[in-house]
């Protein structure tokens, strides 16, 4: 992985660039979409105008001010956005909270796996974050799926808000120390 703070991290098959307003058109093309909006904690359904524009600039702001990182997911070619993924980091700056989002016609290529491992070793190695979190719906399996092969713990249950349903709804909660870390 070749990563700086300010710079695009490679992973064996994508790019994670820091998210700018550039990348908005495409991010609003799967942002949009019931299928990804319903298992997301901050995106919501029906996808207001110029929202992924305002998603962009509070990634730049939240980056500089060292608050956490949102990547857009993209193919070699730079053309386009697959996904977006993101580490918050706590206000002690000791742990992260991973999150993730990928286009439909994108699912089961492993890119959501990869890309988590890649944040992973991010958050360990560049950040030296001593904890990484994260919380997928119970009804999430491919989500759950993923945090669990990309290394992280189930460790319990909490109900978050999910803006696209209107309701909290039941996730579960995954967690890896720096310790524990395989990836
Ligand atoms: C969840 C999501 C990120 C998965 O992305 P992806 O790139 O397809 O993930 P991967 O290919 O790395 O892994 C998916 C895994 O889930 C499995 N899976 C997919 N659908 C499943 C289902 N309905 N039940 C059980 N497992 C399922 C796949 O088989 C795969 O596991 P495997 O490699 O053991 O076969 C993607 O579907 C998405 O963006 N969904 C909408 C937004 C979202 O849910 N974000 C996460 C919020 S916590």
């Amino acid at each position: 992985m070749q990563a700086g703070p300010e710079r695009t991290i490679a992973t064996e098959r994508l790019l994670l660039e820091p998210l700018v307003p550039a990348h908005a058109l495409a991010l609003t093309r799967f942002a949009r979409l019931w299928e990804v909006a319903r298992y997301t904690a901050s995106i919501p359904h029906p996808y207001p105008p110029g929202c992924a524009e305002a998603f962009a600039k509070q990634a730049v702001e939240r980056r500089r001010g060292g608050g956490g990182w949102i990547f857009a997911v993209v193919p070699p070619d730079r053309r386009d956005v697959l996904g977006v993924a993101d580490i918050t980091l706590s206000d002690d700056r000791r742990s992260g909270e991973l999150g993730y989002a990928y286009a439909p016609w994108t699912w089961g290529n492993g890119y959501a796996t990869e890309v988590a491992r890649a944040l992973i070793r991010f958050g360990f190695d560049r950040l030296r974050l001593d904890l990484i979190g994260a919380y997928a719906m119970v009804e999430n399996a491919a989500s759950c799926r993923v945090l669990a092969k990309a290394g992280l713990r189930r460790i319990g249950e909490r109900t978050l808000p999910a803006p696209a349903r209107g309701r909290d709804i039941l996730c579960e909660a995954y967690r890896m120390v720096w310790t524990e870390r395989l990836v």
